[in-house]
């Protein structure tokens, strides 16, 4: 199958762009389409066939639920049914961080189909900040389930080429709207009852809207620790958050800033390196040495990057195994370690 680009720019008229896009989905066909964080790989969410279609091109188990993409906030409810304790909360989070990247695991209603749910008794739900995911969902009248538009375990795209890469020759139309503005994919949050009755959000992926952020303005519960007891244990988890994840082709290590780093004989070595001015950056063992943000250092232009910049380096000819400096795990800190860690696990772990 031939993979047609369609160049789309939001800040002109892109209405029968996004009509062609739907009309396709409405067929049954699956459309990449850009969203603020990174490209989605998109179907009508209530045609389990297509559904289908997702997981089979993506290479990606059942058991991994996919997001319901909305056209705004109120489309919330045609697939969810926000219990009572928790409405006040979810109509904070909504009017907050939609459109936005942000996505809220609510109980489902019966419309929503089992595959895109993984069989689970909830429903991811998001509203980007994207006009192209917004305006296809809104043509096709129905919402856009859509993972991310790389195959299952790889790096997630943040431009159309990097889609083209990944699903190149296996979808008939990709929504070119330039590189994504986040870089990171979403936050996904389980509004819940803690421990004492009392609203809160657990985290069940890191991403651009981050802890600090949410402390602001809700309860956020705590990661818990391993065997210890979870402050509100009815919550769901992220079935799709496994060990290794977002991985390169090639081994990643991750590795202090300050070093030590010890290389292999025979091994040529690429360093993924946060502003680049690091001990580790000094070393003169990289053949290549990429940057997230030169100079002072910002989480959100690093954020931006990570993907394309561990893409890019993932395809250096000249670079047998990848270094990335550890960052610090604040703010975007968090959601970029969380990528990193995933990207470095073992994948036979
Ligand atoms: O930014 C994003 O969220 C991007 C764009 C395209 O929207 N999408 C994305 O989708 O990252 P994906 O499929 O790569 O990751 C979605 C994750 C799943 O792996 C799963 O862990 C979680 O969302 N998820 C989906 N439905 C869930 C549910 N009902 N309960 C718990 N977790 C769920
Ligand atoms: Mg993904």
């Amino acid at each position: 199958m031939e993979t047609r680009v369609l160049e789309i720019d939001p800040l002109e008229d892109c209405r029968a762009a996004y009509r062609e896009a739907a009309a396709l989905l409405a067929e049954g066909q699956l459309v990449a389409i850009p969203t603020e964080t990174v490209y989605g790989l998109g179907a009508d969410a209530f045609n389990a066939d297509a559904v289908a279609q997702v997981f089979a091109v993506k290479e990606r188990p059942h058991f991994d639920p996919l997001i319901c993409h909305l056209p705004n906030a109120a489309a919330v409810h045609e697939i969810a049914d926000v219990p009572e304790g928790l409405r006040g909360l979810v109509d904070t989070l909504a009017a907050e961080f939609w459109p936005g990247p942000m996505t809220l695991v609510l109980p489902r209603r019966a419309c929503v189909p089992d595959i895109v749910t993984s069989g689970l008794p909830t429903v991811a739900c998001r509203v980007t900040s994207h006009e192209a995911m917004r305006g296809v969902a809104k043509a096709l009248g129905h919402p856009v389930a859509a993972p991310s538009a790389n195959r299952f375990g790889h790096i997630s795209p943040t431009s159309a080429a990097a889609v083209l890469k990944e699903l190149g020759g296996a979808i008939p139309l990709v929504l070119d709207a330039g590189a994504c503005s986040e870089g990171l994919e979403s936050t996904i949050l389980a509004p819940c009852l803690d421990d004492k009755g009392n609203p809160a959000v657990r985290v069940l992926r890191e991403g651009p809207i981050t802890r600090e952020k949410l402390r602001e303005v809700c309860r956020v519960l705590k990661p818990a620790k391993k065997g210890a007891q979870e402050d509100a244990p009815s919550a769901p988890n992220a079935p799709g958050q496994l060990k290794s994840h977002y991985a390169p082709s090639k081994p990643l290590t991750l590795c202090s800033p300050f070093g030590p780093f010890t290389p292999q004989p025979g091994v040529r070595y690429g360093l993924i390196s946060y502003k680049g001015e690091s001990k580790l950056a000094q070393m003169d063992c990289w053949v290549e040495k990429m940057s997230l943000s030169p100079g002072s250092g910002r989480l959100a232009e690093a954020a931006v990057r990570l993907f394309a910049v561990m893409r890019a380096m993932d395809e250096c000819e000249d670079v047998d195994a990848i270094v990335a400096e550890e960052l610090p795990t604040v703010g975007l800190g968090a959601a970029m370690m969380d990528r990193l860690t995933r990207a470095a696990a073992d994948r036979n772990a």
